[in-house]
């Protein structure tokens, strides 16, 4: 069996390489694609539901899988520096790629809003990391300022090599069902990824690789959800801060993959996020963070409204890992006991 080598060796065919790009690559995608048999019994029995696991990238995150690809093309262009907005996971991505690739690594964030892990991460990898009193979308448009003046490469997915990368997601789900979805549930946030997925999807079957395109289903947090509703949010508000984004880069491409596809754009409540998120760690063993569990919050609120048909296909796409964001998982979850070394104060907590 030769290696896996990463998402640009494995569909170099699709993307924009050629033998001059010098490849930047942690190995990333070939992430698991688990079925999910006892969640899908109470929240969708119609349905057969699979959880791609992104947070198995090497950073953590589906971000990695559009980063190998957006750095290459920035060492080949000789890029002085690269540079992101970030709510956590794009930093992360940026600062481990940009580091392996020697290049200078600067990123904003919104400050206070970062899950810890994300942090640690960008600054483990040495980015250098700027937290603005402002949120993502104020963020975002300092950074397309400041890479037009510095000509710096920027490496938010308003960068089109991020999307070509972050397509090789739906082409592994594609490879490992065997066959599309028929339905594609993703957090939706700058809404990038859901768009790279419809790419993916299209190119695959003029490929020939499959016959049937998956609906497009997007889930934004209700506090945070201005394609639902239709308009820019300034202040948006969630605990799932990953997709706490009020005025999404990629809107139009978004609402194009969900018509194109006859999908939907859907808003669930921090609380459903929550409530999927925990049945996601203790019935299936799957640690995501909270904004990747709006994928499976949306499906549960489908699936209980009657939108899902019988015999439905379902992969849900979780976008990011749950160490991430160890807070969250600290603060919700019944508080540890701590008792005297002694067997007798053990056995007495346990509860058979
Ligand atoms: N899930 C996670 C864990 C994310 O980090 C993000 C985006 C999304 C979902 C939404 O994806 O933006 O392509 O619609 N995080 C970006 C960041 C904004 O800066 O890390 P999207």
């Amino acid at each position: 069996m030769t290696p896996w080598c990463g998402v640009i060796e494995a569909f170099r065919k699709f993307l924009p390489v050629t033998d001059q790009t010098p490849i930047i690559s942690l190995c990333e995608g070939n992430t698991p694609l688990i079925q999910a048999t006892r969640l899908a019994k109470r929240i969708c029995p119609q349905a057969d539901l699979y959880l791609k696991v992104e947070g198995a990238n090497p950073t953590g995150s589906f971000k990695d899988r559009g980063m190998t690809l957006a750095v290459s093309k920035a060492l080949e262009k000789q890029a002085r520096a690269v540079m992101c907005a970030s709510t956590g996971n794009t930093s992360a991505s940026a600062a481990a790629y940009g580091g392996r690739a020697g290049l200078p690594v600067y990123v904003l964030v919104p400050a206070g809003k970062v899950a810890l892990g994300k942090l640690a991460q960008a600054m483990a990898h040495g980015a250098t990391v700027i937290q603005i009193e402002g949120n993502f979308d104020q963020a975002l448009s300092i950074v397309k300022d400041v890479c037009v003046e510095e000509q710096f490469e920027l490496v938010n997915s308003l960068n089109p090599f991020r999307l070509e990368g972050q397509k090789t997601a739906a082409m592994e789900v594609c490879d490992q069902l065997g066959r599309s979805p028929s339905y594609h549930f993703l957090p939706v946030g700058n809404a990038g990824n859901i768009s790279a997925y419809w790419k993916g999807y299209k190119e695959y079957r003029a490929a020939g690789q499959i016959t049937q395109l998956p609906k497009m289903m997007g889930v934004q947090a209700e506090g945070a959800a201005p394609i639902v509703r239709g308009h820019v949010i300034d202040h948006p508000q969630t605990m799932a801060t990953a997709i706490r984004i009020g005025n999404p880069a990629s809107w139009k491409l978004a609402l194009q993959a969900v018509q194109e596809s006859s999908g939907t754009v859907e808003m669930v409540t921090d609380e459903e996020i929550l409530v999927a998120y925990q049945a996601l760690a203790k019935e299936e063993g799957v640690f995501c963070e909270p904004a990747s569990a709006a994928s499976v919050a949306g499906l549960t609120k489908d699936s209980q409204a009657g939108r899902l048909p019988e015999g439905a296909t379902v992969v849900c796409t979780l976008t990011g890992h749950g160490l991430k964001d160890p807070d969250i998982a600290v603060n919700i979850s019944p508080k540890t006991r701590t008792v005297k070394a002694s067997r007798d104060a053990v056995f007495s907590l346990l509860q058979i």
